[in-house]
């Protein structure tokens, strides 16, 4: 039986106010070609708007060109101190803003930008539908949308391993057992391109389409769950 311990944005912040002290030793290097195939899967045009959701530090941010235009969001302030600190200390003429905003409840007009990234969010946050249904809101018509997460194991022991984690999702500040197909299902996401990456090939980077077209008929009277 799995026990489903509720993540709340609460709980995420105070999480992330205690990772972020030694995020970028544990989790940077080991996840840079990560951030580097879904960066580069963007394919960012000179003019390009970008929006970065769960920016976290900043670890990403020296991967876009100067001849675009980057906005990262989070929830954390203690992450995204780190982030200002870095826009401080390094030359980054790319990063036109770091706002301190939900994802799921983004106060961004509808198609603001050209693209939207988020590299390892979606099973972080309480409501990854409701995370993708904002993403593809606040994208043009036919943008693209990356999602760079890991989704539940095929191996049947790793599953097991994952299930038993998931009780601790509060402390560790991310769901475990992320089931791909369900997260693709429910959120409609449409994708043209999934490549695995990191360790193992243990997480994944999925390339999407943003077809307004198709969003607006999937979430027309659905509950976001
Ligand atoms: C695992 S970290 C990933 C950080 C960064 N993307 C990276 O590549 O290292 C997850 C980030 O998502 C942020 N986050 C969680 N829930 C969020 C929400 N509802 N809105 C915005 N950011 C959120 C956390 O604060 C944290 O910085």
């Amino acid at each position: 039986m799995q026990v489903h311990v509720p993540v709340t944005t609460e709980s995420l912040k105070k999480a992330y106010r205690r990772i972020s002290k030694f995020y970028d030793l544990v989790f940077g290097k080991i996840f840079h070609p990560g951030r580097e195939t879904a960066v580069q899967h963007l394919h960012c045009r000179p003019g390009d708007r970008i929006l970065e959701v769960g920016v976290g530090t900043g670890l990403s941010l020296e991967m876009y060109p100067s001849s675009v235009s980057v906005v990262g969001i989070d929830i954390s302030n203690d992450m995204l101190s780190y982030a200002r600190r870095r826009i401080k200390e390094e030359t980054l003429p790319q990063v036109e803003a770091l706002i301190q905003m939900d994802a799921q409840n983004m106060s961004f007009p509808d198609n603001s930008f050209d693209k939207v990234i988020a590299m390892y969010v979606a099973s972080v946050v309480p409501d990854p539908t409701q995370l993708v249904r904002e993403m593809k809101r606040v994208c043009k018509p036919e943008g693209t949308l990356i999602v760079l997460n890991h989704f539940q194991n095929e191996h049947r022991l790793v599953r097991r391993f994952e299930g038993l984690l998931q009780p601790f999702s509060k402390y560790i500040g991310f769901h475990p057992d992320f089931p791909l197909d369900q997260f693709l299902q429910r959120s409609a996401f449409q994708v043209i391109t999934k490549v695995p990456v990191n360790l193992l090939d243990y997480w994944t980077v999925l390339v999407g389409f943003n077809d307004k077209k198709i969003s607006a008929k999937h979430f027309t009277g659905q509950k976001s769950s």
